[in-house]
């Protein structure tokens, strides 16, 4: 794949810097060979073939492993502020899903899945990465800076699994497990003492339930007006050119994903999971530590061949109901036990063993995201 660049000047009068009310360009990126102020400019499934064939360098192609992150719906919520020793990860605020996130738990799970590929990728680039999270406080739109030191460059275990990672919605082999030597190896991505990960076995009686919540949470997300609505929001913000977004072709996906959610994702999966925060569901701090997590367990599973869907039709009207109502009758009903009183769950997933592997999902360029 060849490399597509355009120039700082391009990027400038691109408009971004101006759309976005900040100041003029500064470093944006440097190569090892010098100043490269120029930037992946297509989008698409480029950006994969980009990283996959080693295109670019330094704090460059670090930026180019972050935008191949998983993020809710595809909403691509981040900007990016680069130079040469330095990566701040910036919430684009206007990307969201509305009231289908209340708490922006999703926006900022997003950018903490970001913010993990950036600290994967950072070593192969002889970068060692020291993350603050929030350093202007949780309203500000910065949601993370990462300072680089040099250190000897290897690339981190994870590294070569970020190209491979996808979202896998397709059926999963009915007649396999997840060994438990594989759930130990997810169980212990977990490093952060208030972020956990909880797998369930999808045929046992707590996968039932699981899979109970989550069709019936499927069907209030269509019959609540604002839930739907942010649900159309996601469908229709990175849909390609083309794609028909009208009230009628909108109906006749959510009845497709009301099918597949009960015939393939619950009907096939061989575990479910919850990512468990210990805090306030409100906490983007937990957010972004959560995302990370995520990011690091579907990396994980991606090198050992494991598949894995974010399921968070059930999280997310747990959200609606403790935002509208101050509890959630969804929650209650999860029946976690004691151990996990003064725990929330904040998202959910399904994994399983898949014949073929899953498309990647279309990027915004990088230029698209860089800003000043
Ligand atoms: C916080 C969060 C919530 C998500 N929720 C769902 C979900 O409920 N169902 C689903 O199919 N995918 C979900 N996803 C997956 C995204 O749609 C996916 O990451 C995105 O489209 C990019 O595709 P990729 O993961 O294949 O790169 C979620 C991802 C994140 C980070």
């Amino acid at each position: 794949m060849t490399a597509h660049w355009i120039s700082k000047r391009a990027f400038v009068a691109g408009g971004i810097v101006a759309a976005a009310g900040l100041r003029g360009v500064g470093n944006v990126a440097r190569a090892e060979s010098g100043p490269v102020s120029a930037l992946p400019d297509k989008g698409g499934t480029a950006p994969w073939d980009y990283w996959q064939s080693n295109e670019g360098s330094g704090v460059l192609r670090v930026a180019s492993a972050a935008i191949l992150s998983a993020n809710p719906y595809n909403t691509q919520p981040w900007l990016f502020r680069l130079n040469a020793n330095r990566l701040e990860i910036i919430a684009n605020k206007t990307r969201n899903l509305a009231n289908l996130d209340p708490y922006r738990r999703e926006f900022y799970m997003g950018l903490g899945c970001a913010l993990e590929n950036t600290c994967v990728a950072a070593p192969s680039q002889g970068l060692a990465a020291k993350v603050s999270l929030l350093p202007n406080g949780p309203d500000a739109d910065t949601a993370a800076v990462v300072e680089f030191e040099p250190t000897v460059a290897a690339p981190h275990r994870h590294h070569n699994a970020i190209s491979l990672r996808h979202t896998h919605r397709g059926p999963y082999q009915l007649d396999r497990q997840v060994e438990s030597d594989v759930v130990d190896a997810l169980s212990a991505q977990a490093t952060n003492p208030d972020v956990k990960l909880l797998l369930i076995d999808a045929r046992g009686s707590e996968g039932k339930n699981f899979s109970g919540l989550v069709m019936e949470s499927s069907q209030r997300i269509l019959s609540v007006p604002g839930l739907r609505d942010g649900r159309h929001i996601g469908i229709t913000i990175n849909a390609p050119s083309g794609t028909d977004t009208n009230d009628q072709a909108l109906e006749k996906a959510d009845a497709a994903w009301v099918e597949m959610t009960r015939t393939v994702a619950c009907g096939t999966a061989a575990a479910f999971g919850l990512i468990m925060v210990r805090g306030p569901r409100t906490d983007h701090r937990l957010h972004m530590e959560a995302g990370r997590l995520w990011q690091r367990t579907h990396l994980e599973a991606t090198l050992r061949g494991l598949a894995m869907q974010p399921m968070n039709h059930h999280i997310e009207v747990i959200d609606y109901e403790t935002s509208t109502e101050s509890k959630s009758s969804v929650a209650a009903r999860l029946n976690l036990g004691t151990n996990w009183t003064g725990w929330e769950p904040i998202f959910g997933f399904r994994a399983g063993y898949a014949g073929g592997t899953a498309p990647a999902s279309g990027r915004r360029p990088l230029s698209a995201v860089v800003i000043a």
